[in-house]
């Protein structure tokens, strides 16, 4: 019996309705725009409105991914997020019901700092190479955000990506090798009476780097291919400039010169939504399949990091044709449609994240999504969709 090929069969972006330039934010905080923009490789960061959040983002991912190939076979939807919105339910499950999936289906979160969305991707491929007619929808989605004037404040952001996982797929093979390296470190984490992440921001930077090497040499072992044969490279990117400093830790490890050039590419989503802790990296591979059409066949190292910490290195191989199947265009106009924010508004959004649930709320209507999250009553939260 042959192997099934389980991979992406489609790749789907969403972000926040505002976004904040981080020149603005450099002017308020009377640092060196080049900082932002050079040091840290960031222009822009997406903010949600009071009625958007990981679920409305999450949702508006997996939309365009519905519309293309309905619900048919999708039995389990995998929600992966760091910035949960209940402590006990799954944020899957809001999205499951508004995107009227079937009651057949199983839905969960996953949680580990930014990595959980490929413990996801890995649980999928495995669902489906267990049967084969079964599909899976990924979803990763959340809010970065850190205290307001501290370090960190420019690196924050918001997006969501959606991943249909079948048999046969046609985007992405996922390779069966995979590295992984776990390390108890308080690098960064968001104690459960916290709105914003708590983070050591050098010591996140190390305990990233150490978990590339991790799990570079677990995957080595466990005979993944070799630096040669890895023709393009995502990193997970909480500031574009990190895939550069990943890349030149791995490339000192091994004792030879990597092209960092080919790291552009991955970083053209990331550097205008921010951080988007789970979907980061997958942002990076969207935004490499949707720019570079000379992809087919290649090989992608992908590595995954979630603070505190887990790395995931795993390869994917490109399939002929994925061309057809891109959805560049509409993530550029997902981008493109955010409202410029000015910093006292994103000062009063930021301040007004957190929400009491013994009191009831209704949201004001401010997002152009496709789905809203319209308040709280009897302390549950309470979602639409709004383009039906
Ligand atoms: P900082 O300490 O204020 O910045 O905050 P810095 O002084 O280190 O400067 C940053 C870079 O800008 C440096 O470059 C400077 O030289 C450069 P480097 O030396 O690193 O190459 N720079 C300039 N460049 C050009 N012109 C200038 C200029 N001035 C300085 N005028 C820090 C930086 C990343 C620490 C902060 O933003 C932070 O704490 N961010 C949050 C934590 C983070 O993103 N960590 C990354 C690794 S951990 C991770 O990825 C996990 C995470 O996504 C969460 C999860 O897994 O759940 C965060």
């Amino acid at each position: 019996m042959s192997a099934v090929r389980v991979g992406i069969h489609d790749l789907s972006v969403a972000t926040a309705g505002h976004v904040l330039a981080l020149d603005d934010l450099a002017a308020y905080d009377g640092t060196d725009p080049a900082k932002y923009r050079v040091g840290l490789g960031q222009e822009q960061m997406s903010v949600p409105g009071p009625d958007e959040d990981i679920v409305t983002m999450g949702a508006a991912a997996a939309l365009p991914i519905l519309h293309t190939h309905g619900a048919d076979g999708i039995r389990t939807l995998f929600f992966a997020t760091e910035s949960g919105v209940d402590q006990s339910k799954s944020a899957g499950v809001f999205v499951h019901e508004l995107l009227g999936l079937p009651a057949t289906c199983r839905v969960v979160e996953l949680k580990q700092a930014c990595y959980s969305a490929t413990a996801a991707l890995q649980a999928a491929a495995g669902l489906v190479a267990r049967n084969p007619a079964e599909k899976v929808l990924v979803i990763a989605s959340d809010v970065a955000r850190y205290e307001l004037d501290s370090a960190a404040e420019a690196t924050q952001g918001a997006g969501a990506v959606a991943m249909l996982v079948t048999a046969d797929p046609a985007l992405a093979e996922i390779e069966p090798v995979s590295g992984v390296h776990t390390a108890d470190v308080d690098d960064f984490w968001r104690p459960n009476d916290s709105v914003n992440a708590v983070v050591d921001g050098k010591l996140s930077i190390v305990a990233y780097l150490d978990g590339v090497i991790g799990a570079w040499e677990d995957f080595r072992a466990r005979g993944g291919a070799p630096l040669g044969e890895i023709d393009r490279f995502c990193h997970h990117q909480p500031f574009t400039r990190m895939a550069v400093k990943a890349h030149r830790r791995l490339a000192e490890h091994e004792g030879v010169a990597l092209d960092e050039e080919l790291l552009a590419v991955t970083t053209g989503y990331n550097r205008r939504i921010g951080n988007s802790y789970t979907a980061s990296l997958y942002l990076a591979l969207a935004a490499l399949i949707d720019a570079d059409d000379d992809l087919a066949g290649r090989r992608i190292g992908m590595f995954s990091y979630g603070s505190g910490s887990v790395t995931e290195l795993f390869t994917l191989v490109v399939q002929p044709g994925y061309r057809a199947h891109t959805r560049g265009a509409e993530t550029e106009r997902a981008l493109a449609a955010r409202t410029p924010l000015d910093i006292a508004r994103y000062r009063e959004l930021h301040a007004a994240t957190h929400l009491d649930s013994h009191a009831d709320l209704q949201t004001a209507h401010e997002s152009s999504g496709p789905f809203r999250f319209t308040g709280l009553t009897g302390r549950a939260r309470r979602y639409a969709r709004t383009d039906a």
